[in-house]
């Protein structure tokens, strides 16, 4: 029997049997398998394992505080999204997640679940928020976000009932569930200022954690994990830390924006070291932006855009850098100047290099 004969069995079984997850993760599964074979068949089964679980989340009216009437989350469609660069070892944990949850018949016949709550930690900007929303577009499933301004009601005892109803809502249907910066509301309950609303959140928060359904993600992100209750970072299962990108992160996010010529790369992961992703992704739109406009090269944009960071390093590694920028095709006039190494040295290194 073909393979895509035998899939389509397996499909129509478990439709039969209610089980929407396994037709889901099969449809996912099956899309992957015969999309250069039969691409037509590969994109109506990805649609169909995504639109599934967003439609039904559309469906329904979303949670509200009792006095603003206004929504306490956000929910976002599911979309393939730029894949986070990270450490080897989060990028091989969030990977994981993720096959547990596309797929979790092979845990279950082990007797297990896939991992139901993970605290992503980390500084700002090295990619919490977007790691979640990449998980939740691997899944094709829609990600609901708390809105925390909104969740923290001024009514005494009103933001615990805010959480419960998200949560409630959050287990009708497929979803991932973001409780991003979640240390506004799950500070440890001994802080002084607090005055009681406090504790009664982090206890919702506790519950509602300790009966979230096998098989459902929560994610939370803070990059201020110091805050946080213990009794909270207990009851996630796993932790996932983010950090500032090393050398070779550095690079992978620079090639990501579309830089790929060699030189240039190495300069600038030099230059840009001890910056954070998004500061990076930042600078390089700004001064691609700049580069446009100023009707200058893009590589010389990006140069000048980090040229002050350049000036400051040691003469020995500024002599290094300049002599990468020539190789790299800027001009030694221009490399003098963005380095602060003298034209008449950059003429002397080049001729003693062979
Ligand atoms: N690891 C990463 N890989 C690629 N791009 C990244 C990464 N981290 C951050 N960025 C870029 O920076 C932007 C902001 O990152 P993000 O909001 O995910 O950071 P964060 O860790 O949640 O920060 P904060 O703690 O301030 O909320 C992203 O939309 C993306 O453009
Ligand atoms: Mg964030």
């Amino acid at each position: 029997m073909s393979a895509l004969i035998q899939d389509v069995i397996h499909l129509v079984q478990f439709g039969s049997e209610g089980r929407s997850r396994d037709v889901k993760a099969l449809a996912r599964r099956m899309s992957q398998k015969y999309k250069d074979e039969i691409p037509e068949l590969a994109e109506r089964l990805a649609l169909l394992a995504v639109r599934n679980g967003a439609l039904r989340a559309a469906g329904r009216p979303l949670p509200v505080d009792a006095d603003s009437r206004m929504a306490l989350a956000r929910v976002i469609e599911p979309a393939l999204a730029r894949e986070p660069i990270l450490d080897e070892i989060t990028r091989t944990r969030v990977s994981q997640l993720v096959s547990e949850h596309r797929d979790p018949s092979q845990l279950r016949l082990a007797g297990l679940s896939p991992t139901k709550s993970a605290l992503l930690v980390g500084p700002p900007g090295v990619g919490k928020t977007m790691t979640a929303h990449w998980i939740a577009g691997q899944l094709g499933l829609p990600l609901v976000v708390l809105d925390l301004a909104t969740a923290i009601s001024s009514f005494l005892g009103k933001s615990g009932q805010n959480v419960r109803q998200l949560f409630d809502f959050c287990k009708e249907f497929d979803c991932v569930l973001l409780l991003d910066e979640v240390d506004a509301i799950a500070k440890r309950r001994a802080d002084e200022t607090d005055l009681g609303e406090l504790k009664r959140l982090v206890n919702v928060l506790l519950q509602e954690l300790d009966e979230w359904p096998e098989g459902s993600l929560v994610l939370a992100a803070t990059n201020h994990p110091d805050l946080l209750d213990p009794a909270i970072w207990r009851r996630f299962e796993s932790v996932l830390e983010f950090t500032l990108p090393s050398g070779s992160e550095r690079q992978a996010l620079l090639m990501q924006q579309g830089i790929g010529e060699a030189g240039l790369l190495t300069v600038l992961t030099q230059a840009m070291a001890g910056m954070s992703q998004a500061d990076i992704v930042r600078q390089i739109r700004s001064s691609k932006r700049f580069s446009v406009l100023a009707g200058v090269p893009e590589a010389d944009g990006l140069l000048e855009s980090c040229a002050e960071v350049i000036r400051r390093f040691p003469q020995a590694e500024r002599h290094i850098i300049s002599e990468r920028m020539v190789a790299a095709g800027v001009s030694q006039r221009r490399a003098s100047e963005l380095t602060g190494t003298s034209r008449n040295t950059l003429r002397k290194r080049a001729k003693s290099t062979p």
